[in-house]
């Protein structure tokens, strides 16, 4: 079946977690490669192993944990993916996002996003943090959608608009709060791309990337992003530029998970520092 589960099947996984937790997050959070640390800060914290949660798909990828934590992230009631789902581990794309439906049953009103990226932005440097305006969907573009098939009217309509998919007064936030924080590099901000994967790109995939108007590649988010604004959720997120991509022909350079990794390690305090900041600084609607 297309859309491989049924309303009751994430309701069932809900249910499972509310009556293991006394936790009631607001927030979800997930965190990209190299960025899982960031539920380690999380206050009064109680995690589940993938595993063990019903339904549930399993991480299969090195520097990817595989738990959900539950927790305070400074005084915000949480919900954190310390690890993710993708496309090139063989999931469907409505396995990708199972997670985020599950989060809005939960009673969650706000996605954050993360990611590790490729820089395509020439303007970008390794370690920058790149504030997500918008996205294009490449794989959506060959039918790899996460709302392909039958559409349930209780978690949103058939056409969900996408125009406004990553929210403007938490993306103003954002470059306030940046400022305070007094930082020398930039906070950027542009268009995140997703691609299948595994591999890296090729030099003219990456150009022609640039082209279309990208200012970083990855594997992963959009899925999420598309399935959290269907079910009504609010989203913001960030791109951790970990290397920018090849461009020329005459380069000895290439791109590698560990390269990735690594500098993930190293700016990635940084944006957890902000990102906690950030969420701290989130009002909630007013019946929740
Ligand atoms: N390409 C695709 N995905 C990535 C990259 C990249 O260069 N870096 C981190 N994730």
């Amino acid at each position: 079946m297309e859309g491989g589960c049924t309303y009751e099947d994430y309701q069932n996984t809900a249910k499972w977690l509310l009556s293991h937790t006394k936790h009631r997050p607001q927030v979800a959070v997930v965190c990209g490669s190299g960025l899982g640390a960031l539920a380690d800060k999380v206050t009064q914290a109680q995690s589940f192993d993938y595993s063990e949660i019903p339904n549930f798909p399993q991480s299969t990828v090195l520097g990817h944990a595989g738990r959900l934590v539950f927790g305070f992230l400074n005084g915000k009631a949480c919900v954190m993916m310390q690890g993710r789902f993708h496309m090139y581990e063989g999931y469907p794309l409505w396995k990708v996002t199972f997670p985020v439906r599950v989060f809005q049953l939960l009673g969650v009103n706000t996605l954050v996003v993360t990611n590790a990226a490729g820089g395509l932005n020439r303007k970008f440097k390794v370690g920058d943090i790149m504030l997500i305006r918008d996205h294009i969907n490449l794989p959506g573009f060959c039918g790899q959608n996460p709302l392909r098939g039958p559409n349930d009217e209780r978690f949103g309509v058939r056409f969900p608009a996408m125009s406004d998919a990553y929210d403007l007064d938490m993306r103003q936030k954002a470059h306030t709060i940046w400022k305070q924080m007094g930082e020398q590099r930039e906070l950027q901000e542009g268009t995140y791309v997703m691609l299948a994967g595994p591999n890296f790109e090729t030099v003219a995939e990456c150009r022609l990337l640039h082209m279309l108007g990208a200012d970083a590649v990855g594997m992963s988010t959009v899925p999420e992003v598309i399935v959290a604004r269907h079910c009504g959720l609010r989203v913001f997120g960030f791109s951790l530029i970990t290397n920018m991509v090849i461009m020329d022909y005459e380069s000895r350079e290439k791109a590698n998970h560990e390269e990735v990794l690594e500098s993930g390690r190293a700016a990635a305090q940084k944006l957890e520092q902000f990102i906690s900041i950030l969420i701290g600084n989130i009002t909630l609607p007013d019946n929740s």
